[in-house]
C-alpha cells in the first residue's frame, strides 16, 4: 500500500494548475446515460473516483475512451444493462447517480444502495422520494433499489426538505427527459449543480435557475452529444490555498475560480492571508507571521463547504488562538482530529463542534487517513510540519486530488510517494 513522505517546513512557490472538480465530472459522467450520442468531457480529472465510475458505465453499455489532454469521451450507443451490481458501486455514493438516468432511459433499473467515505449514515431517502414524485415505483430489496417507470417519468414539483447536492443533481438528471414541467425547491446551490445544468442544456435540455434555491426543467424528448468543459475543482483550489496559509509562501493557483470560494477566502483573509483574484486564477500568499484564529461553520454553498473543513482545521492547529470548527453538514468528520494530535495539534472534540488550541509549531509524525478530505489535511499539517511526516492508507487520497505530490513538489515542497 502507498504512504506519502514529507520532509516539512519549506514554504510553497509558484504556481499550481487546478484540475476538474472530482464531484462535478462524477455526475456529467452519469449524464452519458441520458443519449445515444457521444458526450465529451474536457478538463477531466484523473482520478481513482473517475475510473471507478467509467468501470460501471462500461458495465452499463457505456463505451469510454481517453483521449490526451484530460478528455474523455463516453458513448452510451444503447445500454447493455440497467442492473448496477454491488461490487460496481460499494465504493463510491456518486455511483448511485446512475439510477436516475437509467430510469429514464430505459424505464427501468436496479442498482445497490451506495457506499463511499465513512463520514456520517448518508442515506439516499431523498433521492428515492425524487424519483418516486417522477413517477418511478420503487422496492427496497437485498440492498438494492428495484425501479421502474413503465410510462416514462413525469415531471413533478419537489420541495427538499433540507439541502442536498447529490439529490439535487439526481433530480435534474432525471427530470430533464420527463414529460412535463419540474420545479425542484430549497435545491442545491453548489458550482457542481451549475456545472451539471450547463451540460444538460448544452445537450438540449431545458434548465433555468441553477444556483438559485428553485429550479424549473422543462422535459425534452431527448438530448444529444456535446463537448462540456468540467468547472474547476474549488475543494482542490481551497485546499492547495490552505497549504500556502499553513506553510507560507505565495502561489498562483491558475485556472481557479474565484467566485466558487467566498467563505473561504473572507476567512484566511481575517486569518492574515493575502488572497487576490485574478484573470489567470488566484494568487495566495502569507509571509512572516503565524495566521489568526479564526472560527468556522460548515454550510451548504454559498456557505464554507464541508470538504475543507479538515484542510481548514489543519491550518488552525498552528494558529495564534483558539478557533472552533463547527460541522453541520456530516455527523461523523472529525476522523483527523486524533491523526492531527499525533503531529502535535491541540483538539477537543464535542459532538458538532471541535476546539482548537493553536500551537506554535507541528512536529512530523506517523498519522493514518480516514478519508479523502481527512487524508489531505494530514498533508497540509506535514507541509507546515518540522520533520518527516509519513501518512499511510493514501488510497483515500488518489480518489480525489490529481498528481498532488507532483503539483506540490513543483512549489518546493518535499513530498514523495513511497510503494511498497
Ligand atoms: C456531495 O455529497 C459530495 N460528494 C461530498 O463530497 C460533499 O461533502 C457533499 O456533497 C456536501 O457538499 C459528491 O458530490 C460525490 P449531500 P452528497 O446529499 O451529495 C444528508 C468528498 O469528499 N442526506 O449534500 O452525498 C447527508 O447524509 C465528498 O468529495 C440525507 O439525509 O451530500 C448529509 O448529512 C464527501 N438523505 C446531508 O444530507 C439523502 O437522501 C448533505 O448531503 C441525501 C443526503
Amino acid at each position: 500500500m502507498d504512504k506519502i513522505k514529507i520532509f516539512g517546513g519549506e514554504p510553497l512557490h509558484g504556481r499550481i494548475p487546478i484540475s476538474g472538480a472530482k464531484n462535478s465530472a462524477l455526475k456529467l459522467m452519469a449524464a452519458a446515460l441520458l443519449t445515444d450520442e457521444p458526450l465529451v468531457l474536457e478538463r477531466m480529472p484523473r482520478l481513482a473516483d473517475t475510473r471507478f465510475m467509467a468501470h460501471l458505465l462500461a458495465h452499463l453499455g457505456v463505451e469510454a475512451h481517453e483521449e490526451p489532454g484530460g478528455v474523455l469521451r463516453l458513448h452510451a450507443a444503447t445500454l447493455a444493462s440497467t442492473f448496477a451490481p454491488y461490487e460496481l458501486v460499494r465504493k463510491m455514493r456518486a455511483t448511485f447517480n446512475v439510477l436516475g438516468p437509467l430510469l429514464a432511459r430505459a424505464g427501468k433499473a436496479k442498482v445497490s444502495l451506495p457506499g463511499g467515505c465513512a463520514i456520517g449514515a448518508r442515506p439516499v431517502d431523498l433521492h428515492l422520494k425524487a424519483l418516486e414524485a417522477f413517477g418511478a415505483a420503487i422496492d427496497l430489496e437485498d440492498g438494492y433499489v428495484i425501479a421502474s417507470a413503465a410510462g416514462g417519468l413525469k415531471g413533478a414539483s419537489i420541495s427538499f426538505p433540507f439541502v442536498s447536492v447529490g439529490a439535487t443533481e439526481h433530480a435534474l438528471l432525471a427530470a430533464a427527459t420527463a414529460d412535463g414541467v419540474s420545479t425542484l425547491d430549497n435545491a442545491a446551490r453548489e458550482p457542481e449543480i451549475i456545472d451539471l445544468a450547463d451540460c444538460l442544456n448544452a445537450m438540449g435540455a431545458r434548465i433555468s435557475g441553477a444556483g438559485t434555491p428553485t429550479i424549473r426543467v422543462e422535459g425534452v424528448s431527448r438530448l444529444g452529444g456535446v463537448s462540456h468543459q468540467v468547472v474547476a475543482d474549488r475543494i482542490e483550489t481551497g485546499t492547495f490555498a490552505i497549504a500556502v496559509a499553513a506553510t507560507g509562501g505565495e502561489v498562483m493557483l491558475e485556472g481557479a475560480q474565484g467566485g466558487h470560494n467566498t467563505a473561504l477566502w473572507s476567512l484566511l483573509k481575517s486569518a492574515g492571508v493575502a488572497v487576490e483574484q485574478t484573470e489567470e486564477g488566484v494568487r495566495v500568499a502569507r509571509n512572516g507571521s503565524r495566521c489568526q484564529a479564526v472560527d468556522v461553520e460548515t454550510r451548504p454553498f454559498p456557505g464554507f463547504p464541508t470538504d475543507l473543513q479538515a484542510q481548514f482545521m489543519a491550518l488552525m492547529a498552528t494558529a495564534n488562538g483558539v478557533s472552533v470548527v463547527r460541522e453541520t453538514i456530516f455527523e461523523n468528520r472529525f476522523m483527523h482530529a486524533p491523526e492531527l494530535a499525533r503531529l502535535g495539534a491541540d483538539i477537543s472534540v464535542h459532538g458538532h463542534e471541535a476546539i482548537v488550541r493553536g500551537v506554535p509549531g507541528l512536529k512530523g509524525a506517523q498519522v493514518m487517513a480516514t478519508d479523502l478530505r481527512a487524508s489531505v489535511s494530514l498533508v497540509v499539517a506535514g507541509l507546515a510540519a518540522e520533520g518527516e511526516t509519513v501518512v499511510h492508507r493514501v488510497y483515500h487520497l488518489d480518489r480525489g486530488f490529481e498528481r498532488l505530490e507532483e503539483k506540490l513538489s513543483a512549489c518546493g515542497a518535499r513530498i514523495e510517494r513511497v510503494t511498497e
